[in-house]
């Protein structure tokens, strides 16, 4: 990408990433039962790089989607991220005490609320996609319903996160542990490459382009969250670094060493760079921006 395309690409990150924040907390609630509306908020409102509403956004923007769904679907994948990370960091799974900067959600409220705040987070994403409202046509509002529960569910986020939590202390080959990031966090990330080519009306080939897309990009983005786990500090990062060794669980760092895990990560990104040139899109300028963000962040 040349320096005048990065400006406009960061200039359009900073503004949908302002959208996302305004849209969430008009979404979010804050007047509910015991304060679990405040839990739920300091679990989603002011952090987090909402790559899931950015790839959303943008993929809705390559195949000129309907934008209001679109912006409904990015704010249901950001609460199902934000409540996988709410369980991910309980005391039962990776015990975190830091995530985006700021004190756990079990930390700041008690396990019980952190679980609550999860729970309802996960209800809210489906409310609202839920078909019957103004802005969102019914066939494509239970569409996005359906993208969103398979990639959460049992074959995508929560499955994975049950196999990562199985694979502590085990040397995983590389197609065990593949499927196992394809699964907990990659199937997220395509979910939002997908949901946001639902919102328009693609071709086949080209939503076949954007799911190998979205696989690649979602792969790439765990084997790089594992390699800034060794290599990034936990101020950078907002959550504790070198947590992954001292749990013992299987990374790409753990299985082929720091700079083949990144080689891995680079080629996956070329594939997805890849698909997305055979995607026939017009405009797929944003998308390639993003994998490339995701191959270069620090954080
Ligand atoms: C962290 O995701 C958890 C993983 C799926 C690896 P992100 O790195 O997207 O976290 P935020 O949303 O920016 O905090
Ligand atoms: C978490 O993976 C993936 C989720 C589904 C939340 P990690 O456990 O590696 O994520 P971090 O490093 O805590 O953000
Ligand atoms: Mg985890
Ligand atoms: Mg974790
Ligand atoms: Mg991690």
């Amino acid at each position: 990408m040349n320096a005048p395309d990065m400006t406009s690409f960061v200039a359009w990150r900073a503004a949908q990433q302002a959208l996302v924040e305004s849209a969430l907390s008009a979404w979010v609630p804050q007047d509910t039962p015991a304060g679990l509306g405040d839990a739920m908020r300091y679990a989603v409102l002011d952090g987090g790089k909402r790559l899931r509403p950015l790839l959303a956004l943008a993929t809705c923007e390559a195949v000129q989607g309907h934008r209001p769904a679109a912006m409904r679907a990015a704010c249901a994948l950001e609460l199902i991220h934000a409540y996988s990370l709410v369980h991910d960091d309980m005391p039962c799974m990776d015990d975190d005490v830091l995530r985006r900067g700021k004190p756990t959600v079990h930390v700041k409220f008690g396990q019980a609320q952190a679980l609550l705040a999860g729970d309802a987070l996960q209800a809210l994403a489906f409310e609202i996609l839920v078909p019957g409202d103004p802005e969102m046509p019914d066939a494509l509002g239970a569409r996005l319903c359906r993208l969103l529960a398979r990639a959460a569910g049992a074959d995508g986020m929560a499955g994975g996160q049950a196999v990562d939590l199985a694979s502590v202390g085990l040397a995983l080959g590389l197609a065990e542990l593949e499927a196992m990031h394809r699964r907990k966090t990659g199937a997220l990330l395509q979910a939002s490459v997908t949901m946001g080519a639902a919102t328009g009306q693609p071709s086949e080939a080209a939503q076949a382009a954007l799911a190998e897309f979205g696989a690649c990009l979602g792969l790439a983005f765990q084997v790089v969250d594992d390699i800034l786990d060794v290599t990034a500090d936990s101020a950078t990062l907002g959550k504790t670094a070198g947590k992954d060794a001292a749990a013992d669980k299987p990374t790409f760092v753990s299985l082929m060493g720091l700079a083949p895990a990144q080689q891995y990560a680079d080629t996956v990104l070329c594939r997805a760079h890849d698909a997305l040139d055979r995607s026939g899109l017009a405009e797929p300028g944003t998308l390639h921006a993003l994998a490339d963000w995701v191959g270069q962040r620090s954080s």
